[in-house]
């Protein structure tokens, strides 16, 4: 479906609604509540509500004990530290955006976590060292496609659209050359986003999405149905 198409026009009207709402913030530092936790933010990052994706999949996710867990697009670094609390031997959290991994640098000492949690700014892969790998690499990706000739102008957008699902596209192709042997490639997906889409970029990463878990919430007045996938590579492709 292009990017002309009245149901993409629909979700990208109603991804500019989440930009408004949620990311909305005040020019200081401040806080919020997740999962009986309180929790920094920078303005421009994304604070995740009660009751939404996040706190679900933070909670869901299976985490390799005593394993190595990498989290693309940490945002308040939630799911980072969760991670480290629940298990996990050493994590590294990376985020495009700058409030995002200061955000996330900030929940690493306040929850005393920061000797097992690196946190890094990186556009998904690129500033990996090449032999780093992992025994879990997730992504809660930015679930609504924008145009291809979007221009981002706030870093909060960033946590919303994916211009041309080009950042999806790439993630899918590539999660698997960062794995351990027996290693695993998650990505959330959630009904406000192009369900044909990624299945499309999934078969062009030469990858099939098997889904581990749902589960149906509201958000922003909506019923949103949230995903998390395993991304498993065809296998004329290897691993
Ligand atoms: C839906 S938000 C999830 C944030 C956080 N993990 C959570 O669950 O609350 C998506 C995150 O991915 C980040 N992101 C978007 N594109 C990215 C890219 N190309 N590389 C790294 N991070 C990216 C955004 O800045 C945002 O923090």
């Amino acid at each position: 479906m292009g990017d002309d198409s009245e149901e993409f026009d629909q979700r990208y009207q109603f991804g500019r609604t989440l930009v408004d709402e949620l990311g909305a913030a005040g020019a200081g530092p401040e806080t919020f509540e997740l999962l009986g936790m309180e929790w920094d933010l920078v303005p421009g990052a994304y604070a995740p509500k009660p009751g939404t994706g996040t706190e679900w999949y933070t909670s869901t996710i299976p985490y390799p004990r005593q394993g190595r867990f990498l989290e693309i697009g940490c945002g308040a670094g939630v799911t980072a530290v969760w991670a480290a609390q629940h298990g996990c031997a050493s994590v590294l959290a990376t985020d495009i955006t700058a409030p995002a991994v200061e955000s996330t640098i900030l929940n690493t000492r306040r929850h005393g976590v920061e000797d097992r949690v690196q946190v890094r700014q990186s556009d998904l892969f690129a500033e990996l060292d090449s032999s780093d790998r992992f025994d879990l690499v997730f992504w809660n990706c930015s679930v609504i496609e924008a145009p291809a000739d979007f221009e981002f102008t706030q870093d909060f957008e960033w946590a919303i659209f994916d211009r041309g699902y080009s950042a999806l596209g790439r993630y899918l192709a590539q999660a698997h050359d960062w794995l351990l042997p027996g290693g695993r490639a998650l990505v959330t997906f959630n009904s406000l986003g192009d369900a044909e889409r990624i299945a499309q970029l999934a078969a062009e990463a030469g990858t099939t999405l098997t889904r581990l878990a749902s589960a149906d919430r509201r958000l922003a007045g909506r019923d949103v149905t949230y995903n998390i996938f395993e991304i498993v590579r065809d296998p004329a492709r290897g691993r």
